[in-house]
């Protein structure tokens, strides 16, 4: 399903909405989730919600799609630490109940596996790369990997340059992301993409066929996906 909104706001509530959806449904299973400039907005309105109204975040249990890895703790760029200070922290979610990437060292089967053994993932939420990436899942990966290690491309590293100003000697060369099937046994899925920016991979995802050249085409073969766009990223639809 996809659903269009006027506002890049309006998108991230909807979002926001189903990530409350997710954390109300107490069957088991973990609830995945993306860092990145379009999802710390919707955790934002997450933590906004839990504020105004607390809801029960005990059996909360969440993991996360991908993260860098052989960067020291506390590293402006860690994944890890945005989800703690975006979600885990605000929440109040108990330590054990945050499967993230960081706690494996590097070891993505074993990451995998642990959340096979949580029951698996109930809703993954995820952003969009520009070229179509879902996790470090760039164009090219085979549509069956699972978790697994990648260098980080040209693409990856520029955009980190931009968003912390990293000097070359922090700057992280590999990362650890769910694979595409990994992905695919989530429960559900939901994409939240907003600006201009992600139009032509929203179209080519959606409307092209599907081909390891575009990752979030796969997509099309999940029985349970929901689209969010605002409508610069509809455009091309
Ligand atoms: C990054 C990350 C993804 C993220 C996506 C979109 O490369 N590996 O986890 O969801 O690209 O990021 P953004 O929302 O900042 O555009």
């Amino acid at each position: 399903m996809i659903r269009v909104f006027e506002t890049p706001q309006a998108a991230y509530a909807a979002a926001a909405w189903q990530w409350m959806r997710a954390a109300l449904d107490t069957s088991p299973g973990l609830i995945g989730v993306a860092t990145g400039t379009t999802t710390t907005p919707v955790h934002a309105v997450v933590v906004k919600l839990f504020g105004e109204a607390s809801f029960d975040t005990e059996p909360i249990a969440i993991c996360a799609v991908d993260d860098y890895i052989g960067i020291p703790a506390g590293h402006i760029a860690s994944c890890g630490e945005r989800v703690r200070a975006q979600l885990v922290r605000p929440l109040g979610l108990r330590a054990e109940n945050a499967v993230l990437p960081d706690r494996f060292d590097g070891d993505a089967a074993g990451y995998e596996a642990e959340i096979a053994r949580r029951g698996g993932i109930k809703m993954q939420m995820l952003g969009l790369g520009g070229d179509g990436h879902i996790g470090f899942n760039y164009p090219g990966t085979p549509l069956g990997t699972a978790a697994h290690r990648v260098p980080l491309p040209q693409t990856t590293r520029d955009t980190l340059a931009r968003l912390y100003a990293l000097p070359a000697e922090d700057m992280p060369s590999e990362g650890l992301t769910l694979g595409i099937r990994s992905i695919m046994m989530s429960g559900r899925i939901v994409v939240i993409a907003t600006g201009s920016g992600k139009a032509e991979a929203v179209r080519a995802a959606l409307r092209g066929p599907v081909t390891e050249k575009m990752p979030a085409s796969v997509l099309q073969l999940h029985r349970d996906v929901l689209w969010l766009l605002d409508g610069a990223a509809a455009a091309l639809l």
